[in-house]
């Protein structure tokens, strides 16, 4: 039996979660109900059921959850007004697009337009520089939820090489600049490495924590890996609903301690997509 201890991200979200809907009955008191609109653009079957899941969350921690969805000839345009009409609303705090948007459309300039302290995604290029600078505000959900998960499972990252695969806008690079913030749970010696270091294993199979951020099936095997090193695998490729994760599961056998290949890193980054939105009602609260 493999004594390699499992790292499920379940109940980490479960417990950001439960100091979210705390903190969203304090503001229902004071007569504010936090509020977190979406806008979807056209009729992806799998983006639709990411709204459903956000849009029962909300519920279930008190959230109002406007949503706007458009139809998938939607012009530049009438995205943009939608997310106006969400940034003018001093009743919604935190406003996502889902993501993709149908081709036509330029997703980064939608971005562009929110207003930043509603970006609960925390990708607006505002947000990646208050990140980079150390200042407040949303951060990315993805790279915040795998700091909170090393953290809740008490593994140390302070003073060890954490070795990252991927340098991608979404995850390895601000995860990168996370982890290596003067924090306890933070202030790693960190790499990143990349297609433009061929030799990459040279680097992973040093690392203390090893985080996957490819989006490339399998790319992580057994001999990548010093053996009883914590391993996260973030980077995942979908096929249909097919799941491919980048850690392969032979892994397991060499790892110390490994995030599952379902319910791993997945359900920390929806927990932080609600951490920020709670953050940015409080703000405004204090703000009014
Ligand atoms: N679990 C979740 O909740 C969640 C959330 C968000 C994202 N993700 C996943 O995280 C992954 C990364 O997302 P992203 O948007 O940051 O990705 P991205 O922009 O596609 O970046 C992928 C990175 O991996 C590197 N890479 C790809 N193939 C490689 C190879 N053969 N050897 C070495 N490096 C390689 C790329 O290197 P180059 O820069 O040199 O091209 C790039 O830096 C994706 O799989 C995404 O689905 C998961």
């Amino acid at each position: 039996m493999s004594s390699t201890r499992l790292l499920p991200g379940g109940p980490v979200a479960e417990s950001v979660l439960n100091d979210v809907a705390a903190r969203a009955a304090v503001l229902t008191e004071k007569s504010v109900t936090p509020s977190l609109a979406t806008i979807l653009v056209g009729d992806d079957d799998a983006s639709a059921g990411y709204i459903r899941i956000k849009q029962r969350q909300a519920a279930e921690l008190g959230f109002d959850s406007p949503h706007t969805h458009l139809p998938a000839d939607a012009t530049q345009a009438d995205l943009h007004a939608a997310i106006a009409a969400y940034n003018d609303d001093p009743a919604v705090h935190g406003l996502l697009v889902q993501y993709p948007v149908p081709g036509h459309l330029d997703y980064d300039a939608a971005l562009q337009a929110m207003d930043p302290d509603k970006d609960v995604d925390g990708m607006h290029p505002l947000n990646m520089g208050r990140l980079a600078l150390g200042m407040p505000g949303p951060l990315p959900c993805t790279p915040a939820g795998i700091e909170a998960l090393l953290a809740y499972y008490d593994i140390p990252v302070s003073g060890r090489e954490v070795v990252i695969l991927g340098r991608g806008a979404t995850l390895g690079r601000p995860l990168a600049v996370l982890l290596s913030q003067k924090r306890p749970t933070a202030n790693a010696a960190v790499t990143v490495v990349h297609t433009g270091v061929p030799d990459w294993a040279r680097y992973t199979q040093r690392a203390d924590i090893l985080i996957a951020a490819a989006g490339v099936p399998g790319i992580i095997q057994p001999e990548h890996v010093k053996p009883g090193a914590v391993v996260v695998g973030g980077g995942v490729r979908y096929e249909g609903r097919r799941l491919l994760p980048d850690v392969d599961e032979s892994v397991e056998s060499v790892a110390g301690a490994i995030t599952p290949r379902v319910g791993g890193v997945g359900p920390t980054t929806v927990a932080m997509l609600f951490r920020n939105a709670i953050t940015a009602a409080e703000r405004a609260v204090a703000a009014a």
